[in-house]
Parts: C-alpha cells; structure tokens; sequence
C-alpha cells in the first residue's frame, strides 16, 4: 500500500509537483502517465526516497519513508530509476547480486543466490551473466536493471520508464510478467509507461500527470477516451476499442 498525501515538490525554484495525493492499494498494476516534464520521476523517487521529501506525507506498507531506516524500506520497496546509471566494472550477475543487499548485506547466502538465478532467468540474461553491464545493448542493460530490482523480492516495486528500450516482444513479456508478480504474489506496482496501449492492456488502474497535478486517475477502460487523453496531453487522440481493449491510434 503506497500513500501520497498533500505532496508538493520543488527542484530550485521550480515548482514540479503540487498538492499530489493518492493512494495505491496492495497488490496490481498502476501505469503513471503523462507528458515529459509532468513531474512522474519526481513523484516515484519521493516515494522510493531518492529524493527528500518537502512537503506532505508518504507512507509505505505503513511506514513514513522519511523515518524509516533505508534498510528496512528497501525490504518493502524496490525502484528503477529512470537514468538507470550503473558501475560499468561489474557483471550482470553480481549487479543483479546487487538487489539482495538489503537482504545479505553483501555476504549472499545460498536463498539469495536463488533469487538472483531466478531473476536472470525471468527476464532473459541469464546468457549474459557473465558479461560486463558496460558491454550490453541498451535493451540488455535495461533488463538486468529489471532483474536487479526483481531480485530484491520486495512487494513493492517501482519501475521508472521499465520499457526504455525494450524491443516489441521484451516489452510484452515484461507487462506479463508485471501482470503476473501482481496477480500470483500480490506485488504493487507502479509504472510510468509512455506506451498508453501497454497501460491499457495490462494495467489495473492509469493515473495521468501534469504538469505537477494528478489530472485522471482510473480503470484503462474508463480513462483512455478521446477527452481524457486531451486532457492529459494537449490533443485529441482517437481510441478504437478491439476485445474490449482500448487502443489509442497515437501515430494516425
Ligand atoms: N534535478 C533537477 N533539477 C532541476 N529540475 C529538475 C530536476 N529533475 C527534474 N527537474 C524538472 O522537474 C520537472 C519534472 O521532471 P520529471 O519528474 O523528471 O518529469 P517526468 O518524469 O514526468 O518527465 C521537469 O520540468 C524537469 O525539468
Ligand atoms: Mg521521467
């Protein structure tokens, strides 16, 4: 459970966010939306606490994120980070050994290797392992960035534009299993994703961001029309509808 209570945030003198407040319950999958610049990476590294909060409230599973020893909420909470800046002298298996220091503190025991294993083989690196992170495509980087954030185990995970790069069928993959870790282990996610017809598809709820202000909040169904996305924006966008599913025709 994630809440967002009266958050404002400034970078210098710039206003980026104003007055947010939501809350996001255990367990599915929340694709934040919105043009660039609407203030979504700031709001998600408030929440992980990559940034210090200035004004309002965020609890995590309960916990106030400015009060809690990092340790204890990396256990409850994993984040990819957008930039996704790594050390570049470092194999893709010891950076997704990386995700389970808040766990072993840097001595893996034999369930944190497990989970580092599963996590390469889940999103399809583990033929990369022993490569060197600086070496990789940026699509294969951005997949060990998934697995390392996997690999923490937390139920919370924040995930920062995870589709960077992603070809067609990784993309796709990754929603499911999104879908999935949401379904079968009750994880809360939430992602920003540019990509409105992935959010239709595979997210439970669609909050929509601007210019620093929640401006739609709600099911992909209700939320992607026409008007709505005119909202969010700036132009109309024609929606067509195929099983049910709304597709938003962005390139027509
Ligand atoms: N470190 C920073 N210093 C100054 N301005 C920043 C910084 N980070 C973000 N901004 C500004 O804050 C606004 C919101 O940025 P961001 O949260 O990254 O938006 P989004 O992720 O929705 O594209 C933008 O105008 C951006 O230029
Ligand atoms: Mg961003």
């Amino acid at each position: 459970m994630i809440l967002v209570e009266n958050v404002s945030h400034a970078h210098g003198p710039n206003r980026v966010l104003h007055d947010v407040s939501l809350a996001i319950p255990r367990g599915g999958v929340t694709a934040l939306i919105g043009p660039n610049g609407a203030g979504k990476s700031t709001l998600l590294s408030l929440i992980g606490r990559l940034l210090p909060l200035q004004a309002g409230r965020i609890h995590v599973d309960g916990l106030p994120v400015d009060a809690t020893p990092g340790r204890e909420l990396a256990k409850r909470l994993a984040i990819l980070r957008q930039d996704g800046a790594v050390a570049s002298r470092l194999r893709v298996r010891e950076l997704v050994g990386f995700g389970r220091f808040p766990h072993s503190r840097g001595r893996l025991t034999a369930e944190d290797r497990a989970h580092v294993e599963r996590a390469l083989a889940a999103f399809d690196v583990m033929g990369l392992a022993d490569r060197f992170v600086d070496t990789l495509s940026g699509g294969q980087r951005q997949r060990a960035l998934i697995a390392m954030a996997f690999a923490q185990d937390t139920p919370v995970l924040l995930l920062d534009e995870p589709l960077n790069n992603l070809d067609m069928l990784h993309a796709r993959e990754l929603m499911r299993r999104l879908r999935a870790s949401a379904d079968a282990e009750a994880k809360t996610i939430v992602a920003v994703l540019h990509d409105i017809n992935h959010a239709a598809a595979y997210a439970d709820r669609i909050i929509a961001l601007r210019e620093g202000r929640v401006v739609a909040d709600g099911a992909p169904c209700d939320l992607l029309t026409p008007e709505t996305l005119s909202v969010v924006f700036g132009q109309p966008l024609r929606v067509e509808r195929i099983d049910g599913t709304p597709v938003v025709l962005h390139h027509l």
